[in-house]
């Protein structure tokens, strides 16, 4: 049977079309080799053997010196490990990646840039360059053979990024589909049977998802996202994925002229001033990974002239806001559809744990009564659909660092048990 498969999108189709009915892209099906017809393989025989005649995995791990990105891998690059660092464009991939070769001997591939551009950087942030061997060869083939060749001289290989190389076997653009998978697998195969960590740049599309398929997420062993507002200088790295350690860890920076800085703050994304208590601010204590932060959310509700009245969210899921304006609604009889509602995070920040519900309720009735929230106050709480405020993770751990950092009042579970005594204490 001959298969058709979406250069863009990858849906697959028995017969061509001129428009892909998933991305709705023009003249993207191309052919693909066919099955079934000429495989005539025969009948293998079926092996399998007891794990423990498995010798064990070698658990030494390649450390980047960078405390942060080692801790989220899990102690550091396994061998043969594949790691997917994906960001959207100009959030400082790059700079990550050529600070975290700073110690390793390293085989660095760049379609993005030049050697003098790659030089250049890896001087302002210290990096050795007599370790890095550069390389601007495209074709996955010959990256392969430079690979073998070089493997006894090298700790790790790096690409940036997938999207540039492309594989001779396969007629497809280079960050198409079928190139990405077929690039990939390639690569993937070449670092494990050369026991050597490669570290794959991945970009983000608008939407937000790593450009090309989700496939390229199910092929490495670790996804790596790289977050944060170019605007500004704080950056956020979260495991998405990883075979080699938690996914609960994650790393802030601060991006600074010599680098990537390593901070240790929890209060990177609050305003200094806490004092000021402007109506519709609220801080939100929330455990990311081991660690408990703290984030300001701002709400600003105004009167609506439209019969669907607006609801904008940046920085927490969309959905679960409409679902705390309904509790706001039903519990507290407030009525909201006479606003527009805007909510945010401050530092372009993605709130991902559910113990943001309560600061976010907070924030929301403050905005709409025009009542300022008590200063140095802190919440914390995932709040259910019946009004009632459950405790959130790592709660002991949230408080104690709140009383570390002279906030004298903490809403949690602990104090208030639901949204309605909470309005009462508030306002
Ligand atoms: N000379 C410099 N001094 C300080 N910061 C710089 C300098 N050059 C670049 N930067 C910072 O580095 C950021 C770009 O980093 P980088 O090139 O690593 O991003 P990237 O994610 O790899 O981007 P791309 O998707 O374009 O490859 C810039 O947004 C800027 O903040
Ligand atoms: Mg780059």
């Amino acid at each position: 049977m001959t298969l058709f498969i979406c250069s863009n999108c990858g849906e697959g189709a028995a017969s061509w079309m001129g428009r892909c009915p998933s991305c709705q892209q023009w003249n993207t099906f191309v052919k693909q080799r066919e099955f079934g017809k000429d495989r005539k393989e025969k009948v293998k025989n079926f092996e399998a053997k007891s794990l423990s005649s498995i010798k064990t995995l070698d658990n030494s791990r390649l450390k980047t010196g960078i405390f942060e990105l080692d801790r989220i891998l899990g102690g550091g690059f396994a061998k043969g490990e594949v790691v997917l660092l994906s960001g959207e464009p100009g959030v400082g991939k790059s700079t990550l990646l050529l600070q975290s070769l700073k110690n390793l001997n390293t085989l660095y591939i760049s379609g993005e840039e030049a050697a003098e551009q790659v030089k250049d950087r890896a001087d302002r942030l210290g990096v050795d360059t007599a370790r890095l061997i550069f390389s601007d060869t495209l074709q996955v083939e010959a990256i392969i053979k430079g690979l073998k060749d070089l493997h006894k001289k090298i700790d790790i290989v790096a690409i940036d990024s997938i999207q540039t190389v492309y594989s001779a076997q396969n007629a497809s653009p280079p960050g198409s589909v079928s190139q990405l998978r077929e690039a990939s697998s390639q690569l993937i195969t070449a670092a494990k049977q050369n026991k050597l960590p490669l570290v794959i740049v991945g970009h983000i599309t608008k939407e937000g998802d790593i450009a090309g398929p989700k496939t390229l997420e199910h092929m490495v062993d670790a996804v790596l996202q790289f977050e944060g507002e170019r605007v500004s200088t704080y950056r956020i790295l979260r495991a998405l994925k990883n075979r080699f350690g938690s996914t609960d860890e994650i790393g802030v920076f601060e991006m600074k002229q010599g680098g990537l800085v390593e901070v240790n703050n929890p209060m990177v994304f609050v305003e200094d001033d806490l004092a000021d208590n402007t109506p519709g601010k609220a801080i939100a204590g929330v455990m990311e990974g081991k660690r408990p932060f703290f984030f300001e959310i701002q709400t600003l509700a105004t009167p609506s002239i439209l019969a669907m009245p607006r609801r904008v969210v940046k920085g927490v899921d969309y959905n679960k806001v409409l679902l705390l304006l309904a509790v706001i609604q039903k519990h507290l009889r407030l009525s909201l559809g006479s606003y527009d509602i805007y909510l945010n995070v401050i530092g372009g920040v993605d709130i991902k744990s559910t113990a943001a519900d309560l600061g976010i309720v907070a924030s929301i009735i403050s905005s709409v009564k025009n009542i300022p929230l008590p200063s140095r106050a802190i919440f914390s709480g995932e709040v259910g659909l019946l009004g009632e405020i459950r405790k959130s993770y790592g709660l002991e751990k949230i408080m104690s660092e709140a009383k570390r950092l002279k906030f004298s009042k903490i809403y949690s579970s602990k104090t208030v048990t639901n949204v309605k005594e909470m309005f009462k204490t508030l306002l």
